[in-house]
């Protein structure tokens, strides 16, 4: 794989954090003048470079846990250009009756859950919807796992005494908003919100946040769409009703009735997203490659939001036939599966599917769902290979 690590290399993600490196624009005309690399993030896929917008490439899928620095990236403006933990605060307010501010130091003094989360880009897979549709074209990648901690939001806001009129909670964070883009707020239904897996996590795989995955503390909804856990986090609003603003409502929505491919949807005839769909991701062999004869490990990784997987297959004759992969040992509710699939190969070309189905019998579809905003895709992942 190409390397993209260079001159800023030794910024690491920890340094960003206490604003102590350059703006995000300084690197990135760097960048243009050679290879590309981004501060804390090794061999990524550069989707954008006016927010910070990184894929995962799918050979980083070959481990439970995603390292951060191989962990995906989605901003929808600039990540805050100064943050000083000694002076962030989080604010709890709207539908309570005790509103209040806590700091850094009073926050890590609540009691630390952990949760094995896989985080998915609604928008994972996008460009993979015909007819195309606009918006960041990520590949498979928009997707890692990492065992974030933090407080439960549920003691936060069991703290403000939420009042019988809080329905919704709304999380707002320190992104540097261009120009008259409306900000990125958003809102989750209280349930969500008082799960006991619900977070405001400050550490993902034993490190604090880095910058880019919302240092010092983030919301992180498990099971759910990535834009449900706000990065950045200072405020969190109970409300009597839902968002309303531009995140919500015409971003995040879904057709109530998918329709024709390039059809257009009213958007009253939408709802928000909420839980990832089923899905799997082969992860080697790569689309494209040439193998030897022999025995072949195919494998990958399967996930599907608030259920569990249940079963992954694999087709090695286009979708003729399917045989079961075997389900890695590492487990956890929110978290992907790994699997593999041991495939005895001869010479030829071969189109290789996999196809995962969950606890709440939901199996990925051979064709994609398709919508205006392209969410969601999760039909059954393929490669085409060649066999020597
Ligand atoms: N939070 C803020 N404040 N601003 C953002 O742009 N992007 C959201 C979410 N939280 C975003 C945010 C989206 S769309 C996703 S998919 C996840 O963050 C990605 O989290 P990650 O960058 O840590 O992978």
């Amino acid at each position: 794989m190409n390397s993209r690590r260079n001159f800023l290399k030794q910024l690491s993600g920890a340094a960003l954090a206490v604003g102590a490196a350059p703006s995000l624009w300084s690197w990135a005309s760097a960048a243009q003048n050679g290879p590309i690399d981004v501060p804390g993030e090794d061999d990524m896929i550069v989707r954008s470079f006016r927010f910070v917008d990184l894929e995962t490439p799918v050979e980083y899928f070959n481990t439970w846990l995603t390292p951060v620095p191989h962990f995906f990236v989605r901003n929808h403006m600039h990540e805050p250009s100064e943050l000083d933990p000694d002076t962030w605060q989080l604010t709890v307010g709207g539908e309570v009756e005790k509103p209040f501010t806590l700091n850094l130091s009073e926050l890590s003094k609540l009691e630390v859950h952990s949760v094995v989360n896989t985080l998915e880009c609604a928008g994972n897979g996008r460009s993979l919807h015909r007819p195309q549709v606009p918006g960041i074209q990520w590949g498979k990648g928009a997707v890692s796992t990492a065992r974030f901690s933090g407080p439960r939001l549920r003691d936060v806001l069991q703290r403000a005494a939420v009042k019988p009129a809080g329905k919704h909670v709304m999380f707002r964070g320190l992104d540097e908003v261009p120009g008259k883009v409306p900000p990125f707020i958003r809102s989750i239904p209280i349930e969500k919100a008082l799960d006991a897996d619900t977070l405001v996590a400050t550490h993902m795989n034993g490190t604090p946040l880095t910058k880019h995955h919302g240092f010092p503390a983030r919301a992180l909804v498990p099971g759910w769409i990535g834009a449900a856990s706000c990065k950045w986090l200072t405020d969190i609003k109970v409300l009597d009703s839902e968002f309303v603003g531009n995140f919500m409502s015409p971003g995040y929505r879904f057709p109530n009735q998918p329709g024709k491919p390039g059809e257009v949807v009213k958007p009253e005839d939408t709802h928000p997203l909420t839980a990832l769909s089923v899905k799997s991701v082969i992860s080697g062999p790569l689309d494209g490659a040439t193998l030897r004869s022999g025995k072949v490990s195919v494998h990958g990784a399967a996930w599907a939001g608030e259920a569990d997987i249940v079963k992954v297959e694999i087709s090695t004759d286009g979708g003729t036939s399917w045989k079961a992969a075997a389900l890695g040992h590492e487990q956890s509710h929110y978290a992907w599966r790994l699997w593999s699939y041991d495939w005895k190969a001869r010479s030829g070309d071969y189109t290789i599917l996999s196809r995962a189905t969950d606890s709440q019998g939901r199996t990925q579809p051979s064709t994609p769902v398709w919508n205006p905003s392209g969410y969601l895709y999760n039909a059954a992942d393929q490669v085409k290979i060649h066999v020597a």
